[in-house]
């Protein structure tokens, strides 16, 4: 019989928490989707802090990210922005550049419409959800940043684990690819599941869906990944992708019965997978 994994969920201030729960050097993969610092409305945080203070926060919560995590250990950091608000994710990642190297940026793309041949056709596919902008100013926010961060810039990735089958099959001996599968690239399509019932199916503000963090843990590569950690828990979309893919997993969140809903979820996912 298949192993369950170890997943343990702490209602903590994840700063406090990192040091006091976890070993030096002990995360392989650290999934996660800080606030944003965008006037969201979280049941216990208050997501309104003045931007220089929200950054000197970002650069702790980050120095104890780097405690925990093995050299060769990858972090995949989400962010996003709002229209009157863009540069939230391009400070954050200024404000970690002497902590890490960014060694991929990967765009989460919610939404996208594609005219599969050439611009001048219709459009054939519209795929996804996002938050409609009601504005004759700003686009539609139809994509997330996801960026992986490292120690030295030099993590080794199993791209094939999130690869995609050759369109032209010619292509399978030309770069003789014995297994049919080339690399995904950085624009990753993960839809927001559909729901009828944001309160129950759903109920936070700002999650992303279990299948983001799927990928980003098996790019970091399964035969290299004991521990997965997400400091930021949330409903525990992180902690269902690392039990998904039978990965040990550690997250932290203050929110009692954001925790709760965590629980729940999980709870649900391991009587459906045991
Ligand atoms: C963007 S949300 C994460 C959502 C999560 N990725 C999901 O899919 O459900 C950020 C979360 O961090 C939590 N949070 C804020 N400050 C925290 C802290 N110091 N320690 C732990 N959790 C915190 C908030 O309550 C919120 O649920």
């Amino acid at each position: 019989m298949v192993k369950q994994p170890r997943t343990q969920l702490y209602q903590r201030d994840c700063l406090e928490a990192m040091s006091e729960e976890l070993q030096p050097k002990s995360v392989d993969v650290v999934v996660t989707s800080p606030p944003y610092n965008l006037d969201i409305d979280y049941n216990t945080y208050d997501d309104s802090s003045e931007r220089e203070n929200y950054l000197d926060w970002i650069r702790d919560w980050a120095c104890e990210v780097k405690k925990v995590l093995k050299d060769e250990g990858s972090i995949f950091l989400n962010l996003g922005s709002k229209p009157t608000d863009p540069w939230v994710p391009h400070e954050v990642l200024f404000e970690l550049r002497d902590l890490f190297n960014l060694q991929n940026e990967i765009h989460w793309i919610k939404s996208i419409a594609i005219q599969q041949e050439s611009y001048d056709e219709s459009v054939d596919v519209t795929v996804g959800h996002y938050k409609p902008v009601n504005s004759d100013r700003f686009l539609n926010q139809c994509q997330e940043y996801l960026f992986h961060l490292t120690k030295e810039g030099d993590v080794t990735l199993d791209r094939k684990a999130i690869g995609v089958p050759y369109k032209d099959k010619s292509n399978v001996s030309r770069w003789q690819d014995s297994d049919d599968l080339r690399g995904r690239g950085n624009t990753w399509f993960v839809p927001y599941e559909t729901i009828q019932d944001r309160q129950n199916q759903r109920p936070h503000p700002a999650s992303f869906p279990p299948g983001l963090a799927e990928m980003a843990i098996k790019l970091h590569g399964l035969d290299k990944t004991d521990l997965v950690l997400d400091p930021f828990l949330g409903i525990g979309n992180s902690a269902i992708a690392a039990f998904r893919v039978g990965v040990d997993f550690v997250g932290f969140e203050i929110d009692e019965e954001y925790l709760e809903t965590a629980r729940a979820r999980l709870g649900q996912q391991q009587r459906r997978l045991f």
